[in-house]
């Protein structure tokens, strides 16, 4: 199939497979691919009345080598069940978690985009309470199903800064849900993103909910920010550390490649509002976002703090890193790609 890769967007582009389990009576079952895109609930289905549901997203590279690779899915696995468990639904095993994602990208090989274009398939695991019920309780019966969507590249020519706004909203409550990847959270966050963009902006930036005087993330992605060393010491790369944010799987990498391969100093700590005038460049960071350079947030009162490096060159160092690793064009030390096995044959 030959495809226009790099104007997908993030788009819905259904493709001919998906994966679905249902835990019912105590028990997982096996799953399988499926063709149906759609599904039938009840009306009386928690997920749509109270939210009980939770969903994770994560993407498939093509390899130098036309395989497909998978990006730190035990990750996802383990995110998802951990939301899971603050939702009362029964978390998928990691093995059940990790097979539906895998015979997803497998049973859909033209839907995967070819190494280099820097388009990616989407991965949409979902975890959702369904079955007869009118009462605040969890449901009888959950789905977990996982589909797939090609996406095209976030930027399609050169990194390309957004603006942040700063949210007059709280994007969860303090000792609330946000560090879990709940749905509910989003629903929220729609309004907030809106605003943001009527205000001249890309993106809502979130407070912490408790204070309101330190940076949380962004509407679908984490922050970092640099600092440059003094006296011959290294730049510092920091990020929030905060209860109320969905811990980053990229972030988390990102860390690790700012250590080991930019020699930066790594800081998860608090980051106060009042500290980004000294950082030379702030980004976002997440599966959708990959790194995102920022160059100003505009601040509640209408004031702008536009960022000295709006593109920084350790931001797209970082960027270009994380991509090599994540397409197989760099040696990966940490195993964080996953080979996707070729589909079996009664998938097609
Ligand atoms: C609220 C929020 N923060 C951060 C992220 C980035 O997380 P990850 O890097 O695991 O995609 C996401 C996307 O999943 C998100 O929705």
């Amino acid at each position: 199939m030959s495809r226009d890769w790099v104007n997908l967007g993030v788009n819905y582009h259904p493709t001919p497979w998906r994966f679905q389990a249902v835990w019912e009576d105590g028990a997982w079952s096996e799953g399988e691919l499926v063709a149906e895109a759609t599904i039938t609930l009840s009306e009386g289905s928690t997920a749509i009345h109270y939210g009980q549901q939770c969903f994770e997203g994560l993407k498939a590279h093509a390899g130098p080598d036309g395989e497909a690779y998978l990006f730190r899915p035990e990750q996802n696995a383990a995110r998802m069940a951990r939301t899971a468990e603050r939702l009362l639904i029964p978390p998928p095993p990691t093995e059940l978690f990790l097979r539906g994602v895998e015979a997803t990208v497998a049973a859909n090989p033209e839907a995967l985009p070819p190494h280099g274009c820097g388009a990616a398939l989407y991965l949409r695991p979902l975890l959702i309470g369904v079955g007869d019920n009118l009462g605040l309780r969890p449901a009888p019966r959950f789905i977990f199903r996982v589909f797939c969507s090609p996406v095209g590249p976030y930027f399609k020519a050169g990194l390309k800064p957004i603006r942040l706004a700063v949210s007059p909203f709280d994007r969860v409550a303090a000792r609330g849900t946000g560090s879990f990847k709940a749905g509910g959270n989003y629903a929220g966050g729609l309004y907030a993103s809106r605003q943001a963009k009527q205000l001249g902006c890309d993106e809502a930036l979130y407070l912490d909910p408790d204070t309101r005087t330190f940076l949380d993330e962004a509407g679908s992605a984490n922050v970092f920010g640099i600092l440059p060393g003094s006296d011959g010491a290294p730049d510092r790369l920091v990020t929030p550390a905060s209860a109320s944010i969905l811990p980053s799987i990229t972030m988390d990498a990102l860390c690790t490649l700012a250590k080991e391969e930019l020699g930066l100093s790594v800081e998860r700590r608090p980051l106060p509002l009042s500290e980004l005038a000294q950082l030379r460049e702030l980004a976002c960071a997440g599966t959708a976002a990959v790194v995102t350079p920022v160059s100003a947030v505009r601040l509640e009162d209408g004031t702008e703090i536009a960022l000295p490096q709006p593109v920084g060159e350790t931001t797209q160092r970082l960027h270009e890193v994380l991509t090599a690793v994540q397409t197989g064009l760099m040696e990966d030390r940490w195993s964080w790609r996953h080979l996707v096995a070729a589909a079996p044959a009664s998938a097609d």
